[in-house]
Parts: C-alpha cells; structure tokens; sequence
C-alpha cells in the first residue's frame, strides 16, 4: 500500500495528515505554538516551534496509523506564506521568523518602490510593495539589525525551513517564492534586476522548483526524530493558499475558492498572466507547472473572531469545554439570533492593517454604530459581517479583473460553520459549496508529493480524481438585499479614516 503526507505549518500550528492516494485520511494530528507581538504591528515566530512541531506530528501520524514508513512514497510541504527566516552559516536560526501579518516595513515598502518603480515592480514581480512580502522585512533587519544581518547567509520561507531540516536543503518552489517580492512572476525565477536594485545577493536565496518537483529526500538525522524513513522524497508543496487550491481542486480556470483562516482570501485560477494594475490583489504562480492563481487577501479574518473570542468571551469558552463543543459553534450560536446587520453595528477588520483592497498596513480595525443595547452577540455577528464584506471586496477587485464567479468553495475553520458561509452566499449572491475533504492545503500538498511519487500522472488530472463536493449553499435574495445595504455603507468607513490611521501610527 502506498500512503502521501502533507504537512502544513500554519500560523496557529502544524497539521500534518497522512493520505491515501485516493485522498483518504488514515491519520492526523495538529500541534498549536504561540504568535509573539512584542509591539503593535509585529507578528513573530519561533522557527524552532515549527520544527518541533512538525517532528511532534510525524511521529504521532506514523505511530497513530500503524503504517510502515517505507510505504510513505512522499512529503508535501504547505506553509503560512512571506514569513523571514534568516540562518547563519551553520543553519542557525538568528532571529525569530518575521511573519505575513507583521506590518512593521511601511516605510521599506516605500523604499522598494522608490528603487525599482511602481510599475517596473509590479510588471517584474506582479505586485507592489507590500508590508506583509517578504522583501521589506529583509531590508527592515538589514537598517534595523545589521549585526543579524550581517551574520546571515541563508533566506527561506517557513515551509522551506522544515524543508531544511527534513532535507538539508537550501529550496523553494514558485508558489511560496512568488510572496518574497524578488520573484520574477511572469518568468517563475528569482528577479535579477529586483536583487540588484535591492542590493540582495542570490546566494541567500534557495534553488526554485516548480511545486510538484522533488526538492531532496529525507536526512538519517530527521528519520531518526520523525520516524520518517531515510531517503523518502520531499516536493516542492506550495504555499497555504496555492496548496489549498490543490486540495479543493481549483486548479483550471473558473474555479475559486473563498478560505476563511487567521487570514482570509479570495482565491481564483488563471493559466494565463493576469495582473491588477493597481496591485490590490496579488498575482502569484500557482502549484499547476506554468500557471498563476489571482488572490485578494483580508489580513485579520478568523483572527479578527480569534481575537473576539479570546478577548471577551471566556463564558463561551468555559461553557464549550463542560459541554465538549468547540467555543465557535457557541459563538455561531449567539450570531445566529441576531438580525443581519447586527442591529446597526458594523465592523471592519483591519486589526492586522490590510492588503485587498486597501493596501494600508496602518489601517486598524473599528467598531462603527457602538450604541448602549448592543450585546456581546451582537459583537460576534458584526465581526463575523465585516470580515465577510472584507471578502466580498476582494471578489469586486478580482471581478474587475475580467474573471467570473459562478459558485465558490468555502473552506478553512470559517467556512466549517454553517451560519458564515450562509453569511458568504447572500454578500456574494452565488451558491457556496464545501468539499467532502476538509484537509484543503495539507491534502494539496499530498497530492504534489504523489505527482512528485509518480502515483499521479500530472496536478490536473489528480485533482479531477479526488476532490469530491458536498454541500451546497444558495444564496437568499432577501437576505442578499438586506445585506448589500449594509457592505455599502461599510465600503464608505474606510475612505473616512485613511489620514486618521496615519496620525494614529505617529503618535
Ligand atoms: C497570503 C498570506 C496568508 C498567509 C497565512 O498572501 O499572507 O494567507 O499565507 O496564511
């Protein structure tokens, strides 16, 4: 029998699942690690969490199915995109990882652009400067730290750092690379014109692989702590959003998919080149060999309820243990009995600033139309409201794009609970499906380590194999209405209060 695992170190922990080839999962196991914020705006890591984290899954998925390691024919690797980590010439980590939700590099940003050009950047690498790219928190330790920066000689994303350590080495692949800001998109290869006006040197930066290529094989010292067998091969995997494509089958033109994670994003295929102009939705190569996926991305979506949650609803949580449930399904429960438009009260979710459609790493979220009878319920659904409309701004941007949006899949934790993506059907008036595989990036990246494996012919015809749906929501014309009032008047918040943010950030 042979077996696929993908493992996929996220921002709140690491999941890894062992698969059939036919994508059933025989065993799982996710292990949590914390999110460090020493200032407003900063979001890191610990690398060595992720390792540990990663070791700690391994071994229980192994020892949970029974399977023989030798009958594992492959690793997929999927990752939290943009995250800095720096090694020096031994492979040490120097500094913790600097992450995608970090919006410390306004001002690197602006440097970026002023070196290479607006539009030369975006024509290069697909999209502008962004605060949460990879690229400005290399220059933001260069000014800021140059004795780690000095010591540095290797670059990699997260998800290439496990590849490190299984592997020993020094890789990406076009997906994750494509959020560095030093890829060349249209060309699938690091920029040199982008290194060279960014006085970078290549030599820090890995070999790129097309995703379902196979980037090394596992160390004796990493079988040894995993229980991985020496030699099974490692692919290139993606990033979370490209793997996650994989795993819900977007992977031809038409097909979309609307992920509600700590971040949000508005995911749609395209093989041939398709960049925004204005650069409010980024264009990056997809895990498909030789073509792009458009995203639109909400900084804060299920962190904004995270954040809601851990913040003001420890009865929910306390009460959700005793009764063995989830605290969100309670939650879900509260925003359930509340009218659409949370009795006047809406929320915009910057609270990690934002990309789509703004392009604001000041911006901050707000609570709009606060009044003494609103309750904590109230709060939730407005949350969960927000984050949608967040949402439907990233499908307008990608509509104007040209592409077209018949149904959506819905998935990560938000798109498990019935009432969001109710939420999702009526703000977009389209059907929203979810898929019988829940396993989204960690069955992608699965199903690249098989196509690496030679199990599968190619991504495609992989895809069309073993992603199956399963229920459909349609949106309600009335609800739809009521709704739309309300993401208009929320689309006209944010203009208001764009020098504000700025003052608020110098003060
Ligand atoms: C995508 C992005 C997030 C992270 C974390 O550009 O920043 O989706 O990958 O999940």
């Amino acid at each position: 029998m042979s077996y696929l695992l993908g493992v996929d170190i996220g921002t709140s922990g690491t999941k890894t699942v062992l698969f059939t080839p036919d994508g059933t999962v025989v065993a799982s196991c996710t292990e949590e690690y914390p999110l460090y914020q020493p200032q407003n705006g900063y979001a890191e890591q610990n690398p060595e969490d992720w390792w540990q984290a990663v070791v700690k899954t391994i071994q229980t998925v192994i020892c949970r199915s029974g399977v023989s390691n030798g009958d594992i024919k492959g690793i997929g690797l999927s990752g939290q995109m943009h995250g800095l980590v720096m090694l020096d010439k031994k492979g040490e980590v120097i500094r913790p990882a600097i992450l995608w939700c970090d919006s410390r590099t306004g001002k690197e940003c602006e440097e970026i652009t002023g070196l290479i050009g607006a539009q030369r950047l975006i024509e290069l690498t697909a999209n502008p400067a962004l605060a949460g790219f990879t690229a400005g928190k290399i220059l933001w330790v260069r000014k800021h730290e140059p004795e780690n920066y000095d010591k540095c000689a290797h670059i990699l994303l997260p998800k290439d750092y496990i590849r490190f350590r299984l592997t020993g080495e020094f890789a990406t692949e076009v997906s994750d690379a494509s959020g560095m800001q030093l890829l060349d998109v249209p060309h699938r290869c690091w920029s040199e014109e982008v290194l060279q006006k960014l006085e970078i040197s290549p030599d820090l930066l890995g070999k790129v692989y097309e995703s379902p290529e196979v980037t090394g094989t596992v160390t004796k010292q990493a079988a040894e702590l995993t229980g991985l067998k020496e030699g099974t091969i490692v692919v290139g995997g993606a990033g979370d959003n490209a793997a996650a494509a994989v795993g819900t089958g977007v992977v031809e033109d038409g097909k979309a998919f609307t992920t509600i994670g700590t971040s949000g994003v508005v995911y749609t295929h395209t093989s041939s080149l398709s960049i925004d102009p204005k650069g409010r939705v980024h264009t990056f190569c997809c895990a498909v060999p030789g073509q792009w996926h458009v995203m639109g991305v909400t900084q804060a979506a299920g962190l904004s309820l995270k954040w809601f949650r851990d913040q003001f609803c420890t009865s929910e949580k306390e009460t959700a243990q005793l009764m063995g449930v989830d605290p969100y399904y309670l939650m879900d429960q509260e925003a359930k009995r509340v009218p659409i438009g949370s009795n006047k009260l809406l929320y915009l979710p910057y609270l990690m600033g934002e990309r789509t459609p703004h392009l604001n790493p000041n911006a901050r979220g707000v609570f709009f139309g606060l009044s003494a009878i609103h309750t904590k319920a109230d709060c939730i659904r407005a949350v969960m409201e927000g984050v949608t409309f967040s949402q439907r701004d990233c499908m307008e941007v990608i509509k104007e794009m040209g592409a077209k949006f018949d149904e959506m899949l819905a998935c990560g934790g938000g798109g498990s609970s019935p009432l969001w993506r109710e939420m999702l059907a009526d703000v977009y008036g389209i059907p929203v499906k979810t898929l019988a595989s829940k396993e989204g990036p960690a069955l992608g990246v699965a199903i690249l380590a098989g196509v690496g494996a030679g199990i599968y012919p190619d991504v495609v015809s992989a895809c069309r194999e073993i992603v199956k749906s399963d229920q459909i929501t349609e949106p309600t014309e009335e609800h739809r209405k009521a709704y739309e009032k309300y993401y208009q008047l929320y689309r006209e918040i944010y203009p208001q209060l764009v020098k504000q943010y700025d003052q608020l950030n110098e003060l």
